[in-house]
């Protein structure tokens, strides 16, 4: 089995029986603010697109970038699809000119000509990805690689049902606007950063740990951000609060915890799984430490590259035609009307500061969401705050967008205030700007609600429900107890034990009792 690397969560898997093309993402994505890293686009995509079959994990944009597809992935490949619960990702890739789909059921293995067999794990909860997000398993004359992706699934038992794996692709870098775009003293901004990325990283080493693949390849991550507004993201600048540390930060921080079984591939790195998937050979277009010891200059050089990408882009965003607070109140009242879970989990207006083309004035519009109305800004207290350039959220409404995070909260081209703790559901809302989302996302809260997850496991003195409030993560896994808190490690939400009351997000009491 060869596995070449093609930039990001890209890879291509080549076996005898066939070729699979993972995520190809090479244009800017969000407003043109995330790169990938390295630079990618100078590969032969012309030869790696030429594939029996295409991957597309979500439909977040550094994994779906529909300009790439259309141009260079081979129409004849079938799209081993993931079982999401709206057909968004297959009508997308249909438009672009694909038309052999292999609709796979979660969690079940397929096996392909040639005895080649394929797995998809679809996340499905309205916070994973663009309401899904999925990891790839494939195995070849006995050879198992887990492309876990960017996914955070609650455990990898399911794969490990499969029998052992010889290599295991995972994100390991940051992939958010937290704690960047907040408006907070530098000090603090830091060590939340901090705190970020040493969970990213006990994050990584739990699942790690729960595969024992015998290669990891840290992937998915980081992106560069080429942009002037955007360049101090870039963990080139000293700051132990970026949430962006490179593989070589990696290859570091895996040794310190004792792992020694890391490939770290460049766009265009070869790797060779033989004997059974137990030996692995390399090569790479550039020898690794003297990549990354010239990591500014690449990124300067790409910067330098890139410029006209990204000024023809903004050149896009201007559409002075458009009324804002119209437009949003004929976009998004009737979906407050038909929101019950997400508007109460709200819980309050949210405010956005537009600020106008020469920087001059703030038109101020509020999303009310107990209110079910999008109106001005009437001089009153918001617990969510979000200011950024006019011309971005007319371009939403150009473009029609659904989704608001898989386009401007990611760009992090914006700064936000809040009041109190994050509140997931401000984002689950502005991710869900379509009916058939917002149907869904409401449908999958009102489950989940309802679930009642009896099961309790003890820790310590503390016996607790062991699935997390969250999103289900195994607290026996992924719990640990400090003092009187609880903390899950999946996504870093803590739990105050005696009161239930989660410190981290709105909601989501935890069931705890002490022990007598
Ligand atoms: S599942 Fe997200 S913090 Fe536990």
């Amino acid at each position: 089995m060869r596995i070449t690397g093609t930039g990001h969560a890209s890879m291509r898997i080549d076996t005898a029986a066939g070729s699979i093309l993972c995520d190809p993402w090479v244009n800017p994505a969000y407003f043109a603010s995330w790169f990938p890293f390295p630079d990618n686009s100078l590969l032969d995509w012309e030869t790696l697109g030429d594939v029996d079959y295409l991957y597309v994990s979500h439909l977040h944009r550094d994994h779906f970038d529909a300009e790439h597809l259309k141009r260079f992935i081979n129409k004849k490949a079938t799209v081993l699809l993931p079982e999401y619960p709206t057909s968004q990702l297959e009508d997308e890739l249909r438009d672009l000119g694909f038309t052999s789909f292999l609709r796979t059921k979660s969690d079940e293995v397929h096996e392909l000509d040639g005895g080649l067999k394929v797995m998809i794990q679809a996340l499905i909860s309205p916070t994973d990805g663009p309401i899904g997000d999925s990891s790839l398993w494939v195995e070849h004359d006995g050879i198992r690689v887990l492309n876990q992706n960017d996914a955070r699934p609650a455990d990898l038992t399911r794969f490990n049902e499969l029998g052992h794996v010889h290599a295991h692709m995972l994100q390991f870098s940051g992939a958010i606007w937290y704690p960047m775009v907040y408006e907070l003293p530098e000090n603090a901004k830091t060590a939340f950063g901090k705190q970020k990325r040493e969970r990213q990283f006990d994050r990584t080493w739990r699942y790690i740990e729960d595969l024992k693949a015998d290669f990891v390849f840290p992937i998915a991550g980081p992106p560069c951000f080429l942009d002037d507004d955007l360049w101090q993201f870039n963990d080139i600048h000293g700051d132990e609060g970026n949430i962006f540390p490179d593989q070589s930060v990696f290859l570091t921080e895996y040794a310190k915890v004792g792992g020694t079984n890391a490939i770290v591939q460049l766009p265009g790195s070869v790797t060779v799984l033989s004997d059974g998937g137990t030996t692995e050979t390399t090569t790479h277009p550039t020898p690794i430490d003297e990549f990354f010891a010239n990591k500014r200059q690449h990124l300067e050089e790409m910067r330098e590259r890139k410029r006209p990408v990204i000024e023809a882009e903004k050149a896009s965003w201007r559409h002075p035609e458009v009324d804002v607070l119209k437009e949003l109140k004929a976009r998004i009242e009737p979906l407050l009307e038909e929101s019950i879970y997400m508007a109460k989990g709200v819980g309050g207006p949210v405010r956005f500061d537009l600020v106008s083309y020469d920087g001059d004035e703030i038109e101020s519009i509020v999303v009310d969401f107990p209110g079910k109305q999008v109106r001005a800004y009437a001089d009153e207290k918001v617990r969510y705050r979000f200011k950024m350039q006019r011309e971005l959220i007319e371009h939403l409404i150009f473009i029609d967008e659904g989704d608001w995070v898989n386009s401007l909260f990611l760009s992090c081209r914006f700064s936000a205030a809040r009041i109190g703790q994050y509140n997931e559901f401000v984002y689950a809302f502005f991710k869900c700007l379509s009916e058939e989302r917002l149907q869904y996302a409401e449908g999958w809260y009102d489950e989940h609600e309802k679930a009642v997850d009896a099961e309790d496991i003890e820790f310590g003195d503390w016996t607790v429900q062991r699935r997390c409030p969250h999103l289900k993560a195994d607290l026996s896994r992924f719990g640990f107890v400090e003092g009187n808190v609880l903390t899950c490690q999946l996504h870093g939400w803590k739990f105050d034990l005696p009161s239930g009351r989660c410190l981290t997000g709105v909601g989501h009491k935890i069931r705890a009792s002490k022990n007598s």
